[in-house]
């Protein structure tokens, strides 16, 4: 997409919230690797997509500096819950700042332990964006957490086109996403839609 017309789509979209464009400045300024973020647009799907669902109970694989789970909260409903899940101890202090809404509740340690933690809990949607090599693993551990008719959703599944270079075939990230893409291809108990929108989001649904 060119500058232009991002540009274009920013002025069309609704605006980013004053606590939205905090995060972003700060995570700018504190952090070595701010592309990680989901930013205005992808952000704004997400807020979209929970408004469109009304989910009461999300998980979030991979915080990072909180914005993406700041954009899922926009349709949770008022009794809900959104759990999520970050490996860095230090980013707990600034998201202590950002996620203030009581029905966040974060957890610091790697997913796969934390999510066994979780094993009886169940989620209308579940936001897997965090270790490229785990995103199988992931899937296998949230897949009998969601209810029938939820969501899950996967950030980053063309990795910037690498999941179709040969140059990357022995990388491990992209390694990891082809398999998690040719799992959800053939996963016959899912409905599936890979959206080209930033580095691809997968939108996965469980049949009821
Ligand atoms: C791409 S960032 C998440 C971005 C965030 N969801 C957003 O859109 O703003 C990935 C995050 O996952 C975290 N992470 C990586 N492996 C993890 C694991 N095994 N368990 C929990 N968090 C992990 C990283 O520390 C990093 O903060």
């Amino acid at each position: 997409m060119t500058p232009e017309l991002e540009e274009y789509l920013f002025a069309h979209s609704t605006k980013q919230s004053a606590l939205l464009q905090y995060i972003e400045q700060k995570t700018n300024q504190l952090t070595t690797h701010p592309h990680m973020l989901s930013g205005a647009l992808q952000g704004e799907l997400l807020r979209m997509f929970s408004l469109m669902i009304k989910p009461r109970r999300i998980l979030e694989i991979g915080t990072f500096t909180g914005y993406s789970a700041n954009c899922l909260l926009g349709g949770l409903a008022c009794d809900g819950e959104l759990h999520t899940i970050e490996k860095n101890d230090e980013l707990e202090d600034f998201l202590s700042e950002v996620l203030l809404d009581e029905r966040i509740h974060l957890h610091i340690g790697d997913a796969k332990e934390v999510l066994k933690q979780l094993i009886d809990s169940q989620f209308d949607v579940v936001f897997i964006d965090a270790d490229k090599r785990e995103y199988v693993e992931y899937y296998n551990l949230v897949f009998p957490m969601v209810r029938p008719g939820g969501w899950i959703l996967a950030d980053n599944t063309v990795w910037d086109g690498h999941i179709i270079d040969p140059l990357y075939n022995n990388d491990k990230q992209t390694q990891g996403l082809q398999h998690f893409n040719d799992l959800i291809a053939g996963d016959d108990r899912v409905e599936k839609l890979m959206l080209p929108m930033r580095d691809g989001i997968t939108l996965i649904y469980k049949k009821p």
